[in-house]
């Protein structure tokens, strides 16, 4: 058993957490506030913020990890771009911390980074892709990769737009968010010509616990196999959900939260195939992960009637990701999905009030 430090207690490190516990390993999750998500509970945890050095030593002197996993905030790029000092503080002091409190400890540490390290002229970026960051969330996590890869035995998991079926989280992520309004009847606006990879989280959970355990430095990108439109996504969860696609409209993208965004956010990977731990783990396609999330949380397409079974759910979804895809641990209850009465249909939602704010 490795003993793992997960620094952040959110969306990506609560799942992540909960992969490696299952494989056997002790995770201790790091964060200022005790976190509450599903995928958290039973998981240890210890108060640190990452931007205070003593704090950091604290819990790594107490934890004594063979391992550590950087998954931690802010991630929300609206508002980094509003706070760049503040941005830097925790992502590049924080990574500086972390390195300093690991040296001499032979600790492997993992990075989660971002495609926001590019400028977003490319359709997709490979590893060799020369970086340049679209905006002060970019800039912060590129230098915190650096402080990383001069630390040692460093990985830097360079992830594309996560999503999942998720409404206990931080924050909204876009798939939840849409297959909530466009199942109540309720039409969304998103940003027009923003381009995104989009990666099941139970893919980015699979591929750190590997990448994890395995001898590899450097950088490695994961995304989604489908490079695809806000607007195309969300019209094909309507679909899916058998409701009108016109109810999703598109609006100009410099007009809302998302004007700080590259305008191609995706990335592929030149490493993953000749990466033996990868083997069996491509990632999910996002249309067919669409499908089984909604299926399994409100049956399948426009039935009123059970939820799909965990088998059902796996044979909608495809490649070999889809057994994770089919976790019922990672699917919320079907009455979770039962938002109508809440929402108000007659109100154009604004994505970019949402997703602008609170979404990577
Ligand atoms: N979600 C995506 O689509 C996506 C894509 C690419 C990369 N990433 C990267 O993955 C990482 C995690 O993303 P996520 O979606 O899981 O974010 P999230 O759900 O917002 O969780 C962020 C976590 O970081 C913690 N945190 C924030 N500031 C901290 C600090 N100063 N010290 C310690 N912990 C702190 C938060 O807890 P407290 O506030 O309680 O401290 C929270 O547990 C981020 O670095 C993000 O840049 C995310």
């Amino acid at each position: 058993m490795t003993r793992v430090l997960l620094f952040g207690s959110g969306y990506i490190a609560g799942h992540v957490g909960t992969r490696l516990t299952r494989l056997g390993h002790g995770v201790v999750l790091g964060s200022r506030r005790r976190p509450r998500t599903p995928e958290t509970r039973g998981l240890r945890w210890l108060p640190v913020d990452v931007a205070d050095p003593r704090e950091v030593r604290t819990v790594v002197d107490a934890v004594r990890p063979d391992a550590v996993v950087a998954a931690h905030g802010p991630s929300d790029i609206t508002r980094c771009e509003a706070d760049p000092a503040g941005t830097a503080a925790v992502h590049v002091a924080g990574a500086r911390n972390v390195v300093a409190a690991l040296a001499g400890r032979a600790a492997r540490m993992v990075l989660i980074s971002t495609d926001n390290v590019f400028p977003g002229h490319a359709d997709s970026c490979a590893e060799s892709a020369p970086t340049s960051p679209a905006n002060a969330y970019g800039r912060a996590k590129l230098a915190a990769e650096a402080a990383y890869l001069v630390g040692g035995d460093a990985l830097v998991l360079r992830v594309s737009l996560v999503y999942g079926w998720d409404r206990t989280g931080l924050r909204p992520n876009f798939f939840t968010m849409c297959a909530e309004r466009l199942g109540a009847g309720a039409p969304v606006a998103v940003p027009d010509e923003h381009w995104n990879t989009p990666v099941l989280i139970d893919d980015v959970a699979a591929w750190t616990a590997a990448l994890l355990d395995s001898p590899h430095t450097g950088v490695v990108h994961l995304g989604g196999p489908r490079r695809l439109s806000r607007v195309r996504w969300a019209r094909h969860i309507a679909a899916v959900h058998g409701v009108d696609p016109a109810l999703v409209t598109a609006v100009p993208q410099r007009d809302t939260g998302y004007a700080c965004r590259p305008r191609n956010a995706c990335l592929h990977s030149e490493r993953a195939a000749h990466l033996p731990e990868l083997r069996g783990l491509d990632p999910v396609d996002v249309f067919a992960a669409d499908a089984a999330l909604i299926a399994a949380v409100v049956g399948p397409t426009g039935s009123t009637g059970p939820s799909g079974s965990t088998a059902s759910t796996a044979s909608t979804a495809s490649t070999a990701s889809t057994a994770s895809t089919a976790d019922p641990s990672t699917l919320a209850p079907r009455a979770a999905l039962d938002t109508s009465a809440a929402l108000d249909a007659s109100a154009v939602f604004d994505a970019s009030a949402v997703f602008g704010r609170d979404q990577p």
